[in-house]
């Protein structure tokens, strides 16, 4: 009968029967997925593994380092961290396609990616958090003809270039059975809980073209978004939470003067799997304190709005 700590045995001898005397890197994102895959191959190999984290700029307020401090600190975990936030920026600087968006961010961070293994004289081996989900969306829309819908940057592409073969030990589990077997493997709660991420980050949470500021802004609405969704308890019952900044300006009131600021949307989703997912039903009462607080306290914003599209026929990020 199959258990969690089965699996996590399992696995773990799979890791060091494949991986034998060899060198492993692992792209860290922060997200539950790489973090989890890391864990488990550390436990595997120990110093065998080392975790590059490219931070292109585009995450949540705050996270990249909690990341660092996290697999350094506490998992004792070898860890480079490249900071390479002008080179995406600079990259996305005229970007308004969210394809080419995409692309671009994914070209950019196997190649940054490349440079740091390279600096510490490559590897044998590629370790991914691809979960069975991945695996199917890059190929086709379940029940769809088989196009595809987006490119997922963390699939494919790079272990061919490198020449380095694949390891991927989620690859058959769902993001609840990673949640489980990360908690079998002590990670925090802060990072087994935490929401899925995109590896593309905020800039397919902001339409049109990326920059600094408009980063900042959307940082500041993200915030505070999450943090009342923490305080009303809810972030567990919701699969994913975040805001889109939206490239359009509209007129307010504020005190007895008139404002012109961007418009952002709020969105929230059920779901198992992020194959499928339903709006999360907020009582009027908590929308009603979010939007408050954004358009007084974020100098910019006068006026939220609030995704009600499912998937499908929405996808749950907005490009
Ligand atoms: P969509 O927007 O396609 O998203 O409904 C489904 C789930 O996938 C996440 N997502 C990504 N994850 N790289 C990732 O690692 C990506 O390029 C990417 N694009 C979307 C999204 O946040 C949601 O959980």
């Amino acid at each position: 009968n199959w258990t969690m700590a089965g699996f996590r045995d399992l696995e773990i001898a799979k890791i060091r029967e494949q991986v034998g005397t060899g060198r492993v890197i692992c792209g860290l994102s922060g997200g539950v997925d790489s973090s989890v895959a890391a864990v488990l191959i550390h436990e595997a190999i120990g110093d065998q593994l080392t975790c590059i984290f490219v931070d292109h700029g585009m995450l949540r307020a705050g996270e990249a380092e909690e990341v660092v401090s996290t697999f350094r600190g506490r998992f004792n975990i070898r860890l480079i961290h490249r900071d390479a936030s002008d080179l995406f920026l600079d990259a996305l600087k005229d970007v308004t396609d969210p394809e080419i968006k995409r692309k671009t961010i994914g070209r950019l961070f196997i190649e940054v990616f490349e440079q740091e293994a390279a600096k510490i004289g490559g590897a044998d081996f590629l370790a991914q958090g691809t979960l069975y989900p991945d695996v199917i969306e890059s190929v086709s829309f379940t029940g769809g003809p088989s196009v595809t819908i987006k490119s997922h940057h963390n699939v494919g592409g790079l272990p061919e270039r490198m020449n380095m073969k694949l390891v991927e030990p989620l690859r058959e589990l769902f993001k609840d059975e990673v949640r489980d077997l990360g908690r079998e493997l002590d990670i925090p709660e802060s990072i087994v809980g935490r929401h899925p991420f995109p590896g593309p980050g905020l800039a397919i949470r902001i339409p049109g073209a990326i920059d600094r500021d408009k980063l900042a802004l959307l940082r500041k609405v993200d915030t505070i978004y999450l943090e009342e969704i923490r305080r009303a308890g809810l972030y567990d019952a919701i699969w994913q939470a975040f805001a889109v900044l939206l490239p359009v300006r509209t007129v307010g009131v504020m005190g007895d003067g008139r404002t012109y600021d961007q418009a952002c949307a709020l969105r929230a989703v059920t779901s198992t799997d992020g194959m499928t997912a339903e709006f999360y039903p907020f009582d009027m009462a908590f929308l009603n304190r979010v939007a408050s607080r954004i358009v007084n306290e974020v100098r910019g914003i006068n006026r939220v709005t609030y995704d009600i599209t499912s998937k499908p026929p929405g996808t749950i990020e907005w490009e």
